[in-house]
């Protein structure tokens, strides 16, 4: 990749004819819609990256985006530009409380071998740390030594990369309880605070684009954690993704999505848990 390097010169606007073509290309290859209202983020997000790259012709870059393999690296950067990557720390807490209680269902299970969890579409982490410290609070309360661990996948690699750091502001670090803050944050010197190791060593961070599930080999899950990222794909889309998670489910795994994420969606093979304030499914324990 070129070194980055900024033009003075502002970039001409896409014609109506290269901003069909991009949006069809997005759709293709990151599964994501840019509907009219998004289109000014998104020249913005697309122009900034090429600036980054050096390059100030749409063709060119369209051009470079449409190679097939060879153009993952790069669609993984410029996700990153075109979504918000806002999260933080028990983003949503009714469905943590959610988790919670079925960690808490799985350790009274006396052949419960291990606790395995993923947080799909991760960005820079906090959902996926959330999720080990409860349940390393909870493996803790119990008394008993179950193997644990969260996957955490993205298709973006800059906030992979963020993620795997673990470290956060202190204004981002406020948004988790104090006890969390003292068991397993380590406060820096210049204001930022950093995951303990023997908490990160606990998560597995990997680039998975959620259009290509299928080739995913994740099995076994005892809870999917998917929240604001549905809502950047089709409804085609968004049930081919969640179809594919609950057959990564152990049996009686549970998946969580946002509220409202899924509407008018069902599967033969989960049941719905009944908790209005969460949007959360149970994988039946035999195939119907
Ligand atoms: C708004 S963040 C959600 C973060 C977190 N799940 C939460 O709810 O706070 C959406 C994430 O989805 C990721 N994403 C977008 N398209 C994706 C795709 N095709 N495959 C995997 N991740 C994708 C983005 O990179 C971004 O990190």
């Amino acid at each position: 990749m070129s070194k980055a390097h900024w033009k003075a010169t502002p970039l001409r606007s896409m014609s109506e004819e290269e901003f069909s073509l991009w949006k069809a290309l997005i759709e293709e290859r990151v599964g994501m819609t840019v509907d009219a209202a998004r289109r000014s983020f998104f020249m913005t997000g697309v122009g900034l990256r090429m600036r980054e790259l050096g390059i100030d012709d749409f063709g060119q870059y369209y051009e470079l985006m449409r190679r097939g393999a060879a153009s993952e690296p790069e669609w993984s950067v410029l996700v990153d530009r075109l979504t918000v990557q806002e999260t933080s720390f028990l983003r949503h807490e009714p469905s943590f409380d959610c988790v919670a209680r079925y960690i808490k269902e799985l350790l009274q299970k006396p052949d419960l071998a291990q606790i395995q969890l993923w947080s799909v579409g991760c960005a820079s982490g906090e959902e996926a740390y959330s999720l080990a410290m409860l349940t390393d609070e909870w493996v803790q309360a119990s008394g008993r030594r179950i193997p644990w661990g969260v996957t955490a996948s993205d298709i973006s690699r800059p906030a992979l990369a963020r993620a795997r750091q673990g470290v956060y502001t202190l204004r981002r670090l406020q948004s988790m309880p104090e006890r969390w803050r003292q068991s397993y944050v380590e406060l820096h010197g210049d204001g930022s605070g950093q995951i303990k190791s023997s908490l990160r060593e606990r998560l597995c961070f990997v680039q998975i684009n959620v259009l290509d599930l299928k080739a995913v080999p994740l099995q076994g899950m005892d809870v999917i954690f998917c929240q604001n990222l549905l809502i950047y794909f089709r409804r085609f889309h968004k049930r081919d993704i969640v179809n594919q998670l609950i057959q990564r489910l152990a049996p009686g795994g549970l998946l969580i999505l946002g509220v409202n994420e899924m509407l008018d969606w069902r599967h033969k093979d989960v049941e719905r848990v009944d908790d209005r304030g969460v949007l959360a499914y149970r994988r039946r324990a035999l195939p119907t």
